[in-house]
Parts: C-alpha cells; sequence; structure tokens
C-alpha cells in the first residue's frame, strides 16, 4: 500500500517522547478530563479497533500505545517476526478518531541496559498455562503494563477477553498493587470463520490458522454439552 500520493488529514497526537506525552496528561488532569487507555504492540485489526471505540465513547480522551515490547518475548525470532505495521496503524487510529498515539523508542522506556527485574512475586496464575510455555512472559508483560501505567496514568484501561489470562494477571496486579485504575475488559472478536483475531494470524499458514480454528470449535462444542 502508498501513503505517499494521498493527503490524509491526521489529527491524531503523536507522542515518541514520555516527556512531552506527560506534560500534555498533566493539562488534561488540570481540565478534569477522564483519559481511556487502550495499550497494543500494534499491527491492530477490529479487536483493538473494538477497545479504542469503547473508550471514545466513555472517555474525554483517548490514549493508544504501540509498543512491542522485548521483555516479554521469551523467543527471540518471535519477537523479530511480530508484524509491524505503523503508517497503517496510524491511519487507522486516525480514522476511529483516536486523539492520542504513544509510540516510544526502547530507549525511552528501558534507557539502561541492566534493569533489575520487576519485584513483584509470581501468582499461581503466572505460572500456569501460557506461563508455563512462555517463562517469564507475564512478568515482561506487567513490568511494560506498569511502566506505560506510570507514564499515562489513565482512569480506565482497555484490554480484550481474546488474551483472557493477562487479563486476569493484570487485574490481579492492579489490586494487588493498590493502583487506581478501572481494568476493562471487552469481548473478542472473531473472523467469520470463529477464529479470534490476533495481530500473530498474518504468520500463520492457511493449514496453520484451520488447526488454530480447531480451539474455538473444540471450546464451542464443549460449551454446548455442558449447557444441554
Ligand atoms: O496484549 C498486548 O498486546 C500486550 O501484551 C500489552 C498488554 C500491550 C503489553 O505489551
Amino acid at each position: 500500500m502508498h501513503f505517499s500520493k494521498k493527503l490524509y488529514i491526521i489529527k491524531l497526537k503523536i507522542f515518541k517522547n514520555i516527556e512531552p506525552l506527560q506534560k500534555y496528561v498533566a493539562d488534561l488532569k488540570k481540565q478534569q478530563k477522564s483519559i481511556g487507555f487502550v495499550p497494543t504492540m500494534g499491527s491492530l485489526h477490529d479487536g483493538h479497533i473494538s477497545l479504542l471505540k469503547e473508550s471514545i465513547i466513555h472517555n474525554q480522551v483517548t490514549i493508544c500505545s504501540i509498543y512491542v515490547n522485548p521483555k516479554q518475548f521469551n523467543d527471540h525470532q518471535d519477537f523479530i517476526c511480530y508484524p509491524r505495521q505503523e503508517k497503517k496503524d496510524i491511519i487507522l487510529l486516525n480514522n476511529v478518531r483516536c486523539d492520542v498515539l504513544f509510540m516510544p523508542s526502547d530507549n525511552q522506556i528501558y534507557p539502561r541496559l541492566e534493569e533489575s527485574s520487576i519485584t513483584y512475586e509470581s501468582t499461581l496464575v503466572m505460572s500456569i498455562l501460557e506461563g508455563e510455555k512462555r517463562p517469564g512472559h507475564f512478568l515482561g508483560v506487567l513490568k511494560i503494563v506498569y511502566k506505560l501505567f506510570y507514564i499515562i496514568n489513565p482512569d480506565i484501561a482497555y484490554f480484550g477477553e481474546k488474551d483472557y489470562q493477562q487479563l486476569y494477571i493484570i487485574r490481579e496486579f492492579v489490586e494487588n498493587q493498590n493502583i487506581n485504575i478501572q481494568i476493562q475488559s471487552c469481548a473478542t472478536i472473531r473472523e467469520t470463520s470463529g477464529l479470534a483475531l490476533s495481530s500473530r494470524n498474518k504468520n500463520l499458514t492457511i493449514e496453520e490458522k484451520a488447526l488454530a480454528l480447531n480451539i474455538f470449535k473444540a471450546l464451542s462444542l464443549f460449551k454446548e454439552h455442558i449447557m444441554h
């Protein structure tokens, strides 16, 4: 797709550095504006858009962040291959009328090479399922979520039910740390086939997509049996 030939009117405010964003947020707070926050790793799809729309309806200002957080990848190849589409994301965010995009560099988020790991004890839910298969993943998620919450200090933050374990762990973390931010969950958005939308779906072959869909099919069958 070529973006250079078309003239897009970009109203979205884009911040790459923490300091000007924090000044902007302080100003919003002075004006007592409610701030909704949608943290993402970019490569936005309709699942992200549904979170953004929810925030836009319920808040005076919506801030989205795009940052592919290296600390939550235990497999470097997975980090390298994670889909990235910066220009397209900016246009999507502008079209949905998101107000602000925070798109920091690694240097902004992790200014020191050596950084002590987050002093948060893993809970039981962090050690099972995805936590068991991807050691350190959830601590990496909490590390970035904590940093983003500290920088942006939103009233409400929006997370998808697709990553249900992540949602549970973030809720638990916010409660345990007495962080005064409401965590709002939003329903999973699916392709017509039933496959949950996910940025990583782009990396799947047709065969792998069909295999992935079996999870939804099996869970739906299971649900049907329980209900009847
Ligand atoms: O769900 C995601 O996209 C990421 O785990 C999050 C919450 C943005 C943290 O990097």
